[in-house]
């Protein structure tokens, strides 16, 4: 399978590591960046436009940049007819980006695949949704220096919490607007759930914590469910929790397996 790269950051290193190891399976054909970095964190070429990008004819995209990735390229790469995966999910709380990308994917012979992240129970969600679910709430905490270059700071000393201390509380739509690089898993369990609006969530700086801990809840017509998540930082990244680029290895083990679970 020939995958495409955009960013060359924390997660495409480890995306482009586990792909390097599957060279039976696995091809990356080129890295997307940007003029300002174009470093490569792989055996393969780095390229500077989406045309150069799709002319590597990927079977697949992996977006992990960022929300201005997913609005510069998403779409056109749909409309391309080449499948999509996007790990900055909270980009899609923009939404008019949401319905130009959405258009595309229905419109197009493309499917645009969304990581569960690190969040925990994205299965349980998206199943318990067809029954009916009333109630979504995610709390995630992370170490007080991870919320540093968000809103936070403004609103907060963050060297001197000492407590656990909620930075942030509202919609899920909110949260992944205003904190594009720690919000992510919010607006996945919105696009699992009940949607950006109805999905609640509290962003907490915790200084007695050493990993990104997210508490998910769900009550509807299917039951209770209760999940907490102590997930490591990827190792090149204190803010991205490794488990976001582990996710996207399963989602390509998917693409390519004759048993998917
Ligand atoms: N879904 C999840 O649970 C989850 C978890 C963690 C991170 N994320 C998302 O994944 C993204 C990448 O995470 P990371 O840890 O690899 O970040 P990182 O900061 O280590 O790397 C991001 C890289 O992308 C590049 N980049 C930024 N904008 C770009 C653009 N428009 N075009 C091309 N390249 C661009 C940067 O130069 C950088 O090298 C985050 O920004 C976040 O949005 C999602």
């Amino acid at each position: 399978m020939k995958i495409a790269l955009i960013g060359n950051g924390a997660i495409a290193k480890l995306v482009a590591q586990f792909c390097g190891a599957r060279p039976t399976k696995y091809n990356v054909t080129a890295a997307l960046v940007l003029p300002t970095d174009v470093t490569s964190v792989g055996a393969y070429p780095v390229v500077q436009t989406l045309a150069e990008l799709l002319a590597t004819k990927p079977d697949l995209v992996v977006e992990c940049a960022g929300h201005s990735a997913v609005k510069a390229y998403g779409a056109a790469i749909l409309n391309a007819g080449v499948n999509l995966v996007v790990v900055s999910t909270g980009s899609l709380a923009d939404q008019t980006l949401w319905d130009e990308i959405s258009h595309a994917a229905e419109n197009s012979t493309a499917q645009l695949k969304l990581p569960a992240g690190a969040l925990p129970g994205v299965d349980s969600l998206a199943a318990g949704k067809l029954a009916g679910i009333e109630h979504v709430e995610l709390k995630s905490s992370k170490p007080p220096k991870a919320w540093a270059g968000t809103p936070a700071e403004k609103t907060h000393d963050l060297a001197n919490i000492t407590v656990p201390t909620v930075i942030f509380s509202g919609t899920a739509r909110e949260a992944a607007l205003a904190f594009p690089k720690n919000a992510n898993v919010a607006a996945t369990a919105a696009l699992a759930g009940i949607g950006f609006e109805k999905t609640k969530v509290s962003l907490i700086a915790d200084p007695s914590v050493t990993q990104n801990v997210h508490r998910l809840e769900a009550d509807g017509a299917f039951g209770s469910l209760r999940l907490e998540i102590y997930a490591n930082p990827s190792p090149d990244n204190p803010k991205t929790s490794h488990m976001a680029a582990l996710s996207i290895m399963r989602l390509l083990e998917h693409e390519a397996a004759a048993i998917v679970i």
